[in-house]
């Protein structure tokens, strides 16, 4: 059977450092030797069991499906054991995210994280004691791509919005959480005022960093930012839905809606002669 030629010894650049300290920290380089089908976290665990036990790097799978391994190689946020040596020319330089506090070497405390998912209003079923929920298939559609997320929270480690400034926005992995809870057919919350308020989803200007990076390729952008950004802007300026929002529903509600009203209706009445007068004597002025 024939074989893939080996094209040499990767040449492996990692970050190392302690959470202790981490504006102290130097590269180290590694030549590991080429396999075939090799992915980077290949050639760490290389470096951990042949040459260096004290490098920390964090993983579960290696399989795409944890979550775990997230890096930044060649400056780009990446998922370690997704992504194949021989898919990059030169040297490979293997960071940890720079979004997150780091531990140590390329183990970085994402732990915030699971404060913002706490924050986000949990899923609040219509009818619950409903036995039975009834609802199109095109509707559970809608939201089973945001079940996908495996939280490697590349997306955040992407999003310059968290990266470079100190803005209270949850970020687009929450975001993404949000939409799937809001697009559920059977949930009864409008989660706007959250995401406009505690979620800062106005901070995010669209760029689609985060649904480049992704890799379940979630839409991220698109499917779920997008979406969210026009539930706020409908609940809060389309005077339609303002109206309907604000329509009395009893009597009482009625009642202080028509007091409302009358008074508006009193004040406009009260002040009108005193507006229109005096343009009335300037337009005169004017037109001689
Ligand atoms: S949305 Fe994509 S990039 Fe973000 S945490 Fe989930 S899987 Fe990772
Ligand atoms: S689109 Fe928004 S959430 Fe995504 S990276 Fe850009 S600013 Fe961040
Ligand atoms: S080790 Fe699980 S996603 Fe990479």
């Amino acid at each position: 059977m024939a074989t893939t030629p080996s094209p040499g010894p990767v040449r492996l650049r990692v970050r190392r450092g302690s959470g202790s300290d981490p504006s102290v920290f130097r590269y180290d380089s590694f030549e590991v030797p080429w396999e075939e089908g090799m992915v980077v976290l290949d050639a760490v665990h290389y470096v951990q069991a042949m040459v260096d036990p004290t490098l920390s790097a964090r993983w579960n799978c290696k399989a795409a499906r944890c979550g775990s391994c997230s890096a930044e190689i060649n400056g780009r946020p990446k998922l370690m054991c997704k992504t194949r040596v021989d898919s990059i020319d030169g040297e490979i330089t293997v960071e940890p995210m720079k979004a997150f506090p780091l531990l140590k070497d390329l183990v970085t405390d994402v732990g915030e994280n699971w404060k913002v998912a706490a924050m986000i209003p949990a899923f609040s079923p219509k009818s619950p004691k409903a036995r039975e929920w009834k609802f199109y298939q095109r509707d559970v559609e809608r939201s089973r791509e945001f079940r996908k997320c495996i939280e490697c929270f590349l997306c955040q480690d992407v999003c310059h919005v968290i990266r470079e400034h100190e803005a209270e926005y949850i970020g687009p992995r929450w975001v993404v959480k949000a939409a799937s809870l809001d697009m559920h057919p059977m949930d009864s919350l409008n989660r706007s005022k959250f995401m406009k308020d505690a979620g800062g989803l106005g901070y995010c200007n669209i760029t689609k960093c985060c649904q480049e990076i992704c890799p379940e390729h979630i839409v991220i952008t698109d499917d779920a930012i997008i979406p969210e950004k026009e539930r706020v802007v409908d609940r809060r300026y389309d005077p339609a839905v303002w109206l309907y929002r604000n329509l009395p529903r009893d009597q009482r509600q009625l009642e202080v809606a028509i007091k409302k009203v009358l008074k508006l209706a009193f004040w406009a009445a009260l002040l009108a002669p005193l507006v229109a007068v005096p343009i009335l004597f300037l337009a005169k002025a004017l037109l001689g």
